[in-house]
């Protein structure tokens, strides 16, 4: 695994929209592989900046995104699918019906998985996939648990995740209980990884991806059995 250490946020977000650039230019109509959270605004910022200045475009890209909450659409504000809208995809010249996000309206939501998977499969899996990392090791919504799934699959969500992610909802509580993600198959069959940590709160989390035993309780750590993962933080791993 390599790792980048970054300077500041900044310098993480311009070095993984460059990877991206750098994806784009090589093939024109990548598959990328999306997070939302907090810390890949940044990057994404950094390539509408890109596209805006004609030094990208996502006109033939296609993207895929991770994960989703049960039981909110694009009209919520809080769904990963109006994330992905308003952060990235109505700023830059992608066509929003290639980009892909699991539908977390879907009634039959074991049918969404399946669904999903079947469509990352007919995409081909992402050629760069781009992951945030929870305080507790988290890759996608892939929670510590005694066993990992490999598909597309539902997820109950751990309270330090619902914590993590209250910012914008009313309180922990309000945070749905549920979501949908890409499993670890998905997510390692990515062709390259890039994985991304601000702040010394993940410190720990990354430590354990890169230098842990690979563990169940840790999913991070099966990133070491990629062989093209960068990780990119803005905090010196070494104690
Ligand atoms: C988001 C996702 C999560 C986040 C992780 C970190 O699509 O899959 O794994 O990447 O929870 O979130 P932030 O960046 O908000 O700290």
């Amino acid at each position: 695994m390599e790792v980048i250490r970054a300077a500041d946020y900044d310098e993480l977000s311009v070095c993984a929209a460059e990877m991206i650039i750098q994806t784009l230019k090589s093939k024109n109509d990548a598959v990328l592989g999306l997070a939302t959270g907090s810390t890949p605004i940044g990057t994404y910022k950094r390539l509408i900046e890109a596209y805006r200045q004609g030094r990208v475009s996502f006109a033939a890209a296609k993207s895929i995104n991770l994960d989703e909450y049960v039981g909110l659409g694009e009209n919520d504000p809080n769904s990963y699918r109006r994330f992905m809208n308003d952060m990235f995809f109505n700023n830059i010249d992608i066509d929003v019906r290639n980009t892909y996000v699991p539908d977390g309206l879907n009634k039959n939501i074991q049918q969404e998985c399946m669904r999903y998977d079947m469509l990352y499969k007919r995409l081909g899996g992402a050629d760069i996939q781009l992951l945030g990392i929870g305080v507790n090791a988290h890759i996608g919504f892939n929670e510590p648990a005694d066993k990992l799934v490999a598909a597309t699959h539902v997820v109950k969500l751990s309270q330090s995740t619902r914590m993590a992610n209250s910012r914008n909802f009313a309180s922990a509580q309000a945070v749905p209980e549920y979501a949908v993600t890409l499993g670890m198959a998905g997510i390692l069959k990515a062709k390259k990884i890039v994985l991304l940590a601000s702040g010394e709160a993940k410190r720990e989390a990354v430590a354990k991806a890169v230098y842990g035993d690979i563990d169940t309780h840790a999913p991070a750590s099966f990133l070491q059995l990629h062989d093209n993962v960068t990780v990119i933080c803005d905090f010196c791993l070494a104690k």
